[in-house]
């Protein structure tokens, strides 16, 4: 099978785990069918699934089982060797992490995935709520999906932990907001920003679709490596994207960096050494991936694609 048929078919696969996983609107034990309703709106609104992709791949490196064996049918596998729910879990944070993102007193933007942002479709409120709620939900699908191998579980719950919380991806939110407007911000300022707001959820993914393939420490810590620099490229890029790219490709608002006079890769380093700095992480990237057993070429294929990537 080529990358992109791989790709695009194990991302509707994560569309439909995400539809199987993530509460229905309604239900008699369901609360109110408003906030299911911008949960799913936010997560359904589409997007790349990059982070639950690399989630599968790394399992499927380390064959438990090949993962183009399972539809996501998550009943009929045995929970423990199934991917989908931390591939489902890693996609609730990431776009819970999008809502709050997109927020008035954050980024304050209008348009994401296409479409009206949580709160302009909804309201404040209810998109801070929806993003509350997919937050919390990653980590009970975590602790109900292994439960039967309570190590594993408890390992996924904690990585997840680390990289959602305040030394990771909320203190790389925190640093890019206090970063905005400020003339002697560093290139050292800039790489903490990225390394936590973007690269941890990245790694944590390859992190977590190792530990349910059950690799070994020197693996885990390859794939940590690997996303890692894999996370660098890809905010380097998001940024260039933001100051070169139109809205409608993006589905988000461009040049909204410049706007916010956010420290970015392309305010401290200009667009074309923005771009030759993503392609060395990128290299130090496949540097750590080609060193993994299994067959890296889906992952080494997927690394190269997202530097050249147009949104
Ligand atoms: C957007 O992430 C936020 C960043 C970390 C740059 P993505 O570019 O992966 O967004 P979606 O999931 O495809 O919408
Ligand atoms: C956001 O970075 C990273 C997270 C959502 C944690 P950006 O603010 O650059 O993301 P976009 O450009 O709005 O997607
Ligand atoms: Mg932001
Ligand atoms: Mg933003
Ligand atoms: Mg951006």
């Amino acid at each position: 099978m080529d990358f992109t048929t791989k790709l695009n078919q194990l991302a509707r696969r994560v569309d439909q785990a995400l539809d199987e996983l993530v509460p229905p609107h309604a239900g008699p034990h369901a609360g109110p069918a408003r906030i299911h309703e911008a949960m799913r709106y936010s997560l359904q609104a589409g997007g790349k699934r990059l982070r639950p992709v690399l989630v599968l791949a790394a399992a499927e490196l380390f064959g438990k089982p090949p993962t183009s064996a399972l539809i996501p049918a998550l009943h009929s596998q045995p929970s423990t060797l199934n991917p989908f729910a931390a591939a489902v879990a890693l996609e609730c944070v990431h776009t819970y992490s999008l809502i709050h993102d997109d927020l008035p007193c954050m980024d304050n933007d209008d348009l994401r995935r296409g479409r009206p942002t949580a709160h302009r479709q909804f309201d404040e409120a209810t998109a801070l709520l929806a993003g509350d709620a997919l937050l919390t939900h990653a980590f009970a699908l975590l602790a109900t999906h292994y439960a039967a191998n309570p190590r594993l579980a408890t390992a996924l719950v904690r990585e997840l932990a680390d990289a959602a919380g305040g030394a990771r991806l909320i203190g790389g939110q925190m640093q890019d907001l206090l970063a905005e407007k400020k003339s002697d911000a560093t290139t050292a300022d800039l790489d903490y920003i990225h390394l936590n707001k973007t690269a941890a959820m990245i790694e944590v993914s390859l992190v977590c679709g190792g530990l349910i393939g059950g690799a070994a420490d020197a693996d885990l810590a390859r794939l940590r490596t690997a996303g890692r620099h894999l996370g660098l490229a890809f905010q380097i890029i998001d940024d260039v994207l933001d100051a070169t790219a139109d809205s409608a490709t993006l589905g988000k608002t461009a040049g909204k960096d410049a706007k916010a006079d956010k420290t970015t890769y392309v305010k401290l380093h200009g667009i074309e050494a923005a771009r030759r700095m993503a392609k060395e992480q990128t290299v130090l990237a496949l540097d750590a991936l080609r060193a993994l057993p299994g067959d890296t070429a889906f992952l080494v294929e997927l690394a190269g694609a997202l530097t050249v990537r147009g949104k």
